[in-house]
Parts: structure tokens; sequence; C-alpha cells
């Protein structure tokens, strides 16, 4: 049997299964199965009121998690699904209070890697999937990654290779009124707003939860600092080789463990996570990471870099 059709019968009988997506990998359960989504929670560690993503093979498929299909969702599955995209919409009746964490919204998404695709159009239904790391810890972007994580509490892991993307989806709330941007991801800012003629409204107060919006997540365990280009070099000089270093050029001979990152975003998204768990590793006092240009181009890798530095 090929690994796809065994991971989809390990899912038919409600079991959990990690694949790969383009943005990273996630820990599948057939999401209108009560008791495999429970062990999926239980799992990760993640507490029950934070909702999970609905992934599906298509947009169809997607919508009929949803109870109103907004045009402006229409407008933005047409263009970016499948891809890196979650929308956040009204739930349609049947959907299962475990996958929403109790509120009245379905977070949607159709993933673009040919494995999670496949994946998907051979169990048939949908999967409740986030990302498939411990709570609050860095997402994995290779099936190596899950494995260091979750280990022998998950059933099947099938192996893509390292995501492309290497960050989460991005996530637009289109359930109150004015889309809002709940996390930046994959798809750009820029990008959304140009397909939907209108700018993003940042989230307020009364928001969906969103546990990929709390201040520290996406961290490692050793202590993260940001530090500006110019301020590189002073902080090396007081911490010495108990800092590991992420930064964009040559290693310092005073440091023990440094890497070096690329200098556009999209190279750089592509490594974080994998270059975040490599220094935690080193098990160093801190691991200090030179900030990026505060640009929108690289808005996405800001916020995870700030979520890891505040933990
Ligand atoms: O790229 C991704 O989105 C990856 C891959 C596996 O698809 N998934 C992922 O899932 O990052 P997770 O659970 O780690 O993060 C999903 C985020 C969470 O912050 C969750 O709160 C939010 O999506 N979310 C899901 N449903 C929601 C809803 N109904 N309302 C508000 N936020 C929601
Ligand atoms: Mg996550």
């Amino acid at each position: 049997m090929s690994d796809i059709r065994r991971a989809a019968e390990i899912l038919k009988r409600g079991g959990l299964v990690a694949f790969p997506t383009e943005t990273v990998y996630g820990l599948g359960a057939d999401a209108s199965n009560c008791a495999a989504v429970e062990r999926l929670y239980r799992v990760k560690g993640r507490p029950i009121d934070h909702p999970v993503i609905v992934h599906s093979g298509d947009a169809e498929r997607a919508f009929a998690w949803v109870r109103e299909v907004p045009e402006s969702a229409r407008t933005l599955a047409a263009k970016f699904w499948p891809g890196p995209l979650t929308l956040i919409l009204k739930r349609a009746a049947h959907v299962g209070q475990f996958v929403t964490g109790g509120q009245d919204t379905v977070g949607v998404r159709v993933p673009a890697h040919p494995v999670a695709h496949a994946l998907l159009v051979n169990f048939g239904g949908a999967l409740a999937a986030p990302s498939a790391n411990r709570h609050g810890r860095v997402s994995p972007t290779t099936a190596q990654h899950v494995r260091d994580d979750l280990g022998a509490d998950v059933d099947f892991i099938l192996d893509g290779g390292a995501c492309g993307i290497g960050i989460e989806s991005t996530i637009v709330d289109l359930s109150r009124g004015a889309p809002a941007l709940l996390r930046p991801g994959g798809v750009s800012v820029a990008n959304l707003e140009n397909a939907l003629g209108a700018m993003l409204t940042m989230p307020d107060a009364g928001a969906p939860r969103v546990p990929g919006a709390l201040p520290a997540h996406y961290a490692p365990k050793t202590p993260v600092r940001l530090v500006g280009s110019g301020e590189l070099d002073r902080e090396i000089a007081t911490r010495g080789s108990r800092a590991a270093v992420l930064a964009f050029g040559v290693p310092d001979q005073r440091v023990d463990y440094w890497l070096r990152i690329p200098r556009d975003p999209e190279g750089y998204a592509h490594r974080l996570y994998a270059a975040l768990r490599e220094l935690d590793r080193a098990e160093c006092e801190a691991i200090l990471i030179e900030m990026p240009p505060e640009s929108p181009e690289w808005s996405a890798v800001l916020d995870r870099l700030r979520r890891a530095a505040r933990a």
C-alpha cells in the first residue's frame, strides 16, 4: 500500500497523521471525528478552546464547512487557493465545537503541497490540522522536526521533505465585516489588499482569539534577543561563546554557534524554523538574532521573530 493510502486509512480510523504542507508540517485528524480531534489536542498540549484550521482538497469542500460565503471569500479563494491562506468564516451548523474552540467561526484552508493534496483526496474528508509541534513551540518544517517533537504520539508521519515557504499561512478574518488580518504569513498583505481592492484592518479587542497571535509563541527554549546590526558586535563582545547567533554576515570567531540566513524574506522564512531549532540545541545562554529590515515584505518574518523573543 502506498504511504498516502496508508495515511488515509489511519485517518479514517480516527488516527493522527503528520503531513507536509507548503507552509509547515501539520498534525492531521479527521475534522468530523470528535474523539480523534480530542486526541490531537492532547498530543499537542493545546488548550481545548483554541480553534484549529480545517484543511480541504478544494474550495468547494472547504466552503461546505461555512454557512455564509461572502464575495470576498470567493475572491480570495479563487486567487490564493490552493495556497498559504486561511480564511475565518461563520461555521456551518454541522461543524463540531471541538474544531472551532467553541467559537461561531471556522478557519478553512486548501493547502498547495502535492502530498497534502493527495492525502486529502485519498482521505475524502477534511483534516483538522494545527502545526505538528507541541503547543507554543517552533513549528516543524521537516519530518525529522515532527519526529523530534511528537515521536511515538503520532500514528504516521508522511515525509515530503522540507516545506517550501517555512512559516505558517496568513490568516484573514472575513466573519465580522471588514476583512481583518489575524496573522501575517505566506501570502503578503499587499497581494491580499490588491485582490480585495481594500485595506485589511488589524484585529481589535473583540476579535477572535488566535494562539498564534499570543505574544509568546513559535519560541525556542533558549531566550531569544533581537539585536540591530549595529548592536551585534557589542552583544557578542559581552556574551562571547555563551551566545548562539543567527545573522546575515560571515561568522565571528568569538562565537561557536553561528548560522547565516539569507537576506531576502522568502529565503529567510524558508530557513528560519530549522535555524531556531538548531541554535536551540546548542543550549547557549541566549540566541541573538540580527534584525531584518522593518519593511512590509518582512512583516511575517518580523512577527515570528518578535513572538520567539517574547517567550
Ligand atoms: O500554515 C498553517 O496555517 C499551518 C498548516 C499546518 O496549515 N497550520 C497552523 O495551524 O499554523 P495552528 O493551529 O498552529 O495555527 C492556526 C491558527 C491558530 O492561531 C488558531 O487560533 C487560528 O489559526 N484559528 C483557527 N480557527 C480559528 C477561528 N475560527 N477563529 C480564529 N482563529 C482561528
Ligand atoms: Mg502552530
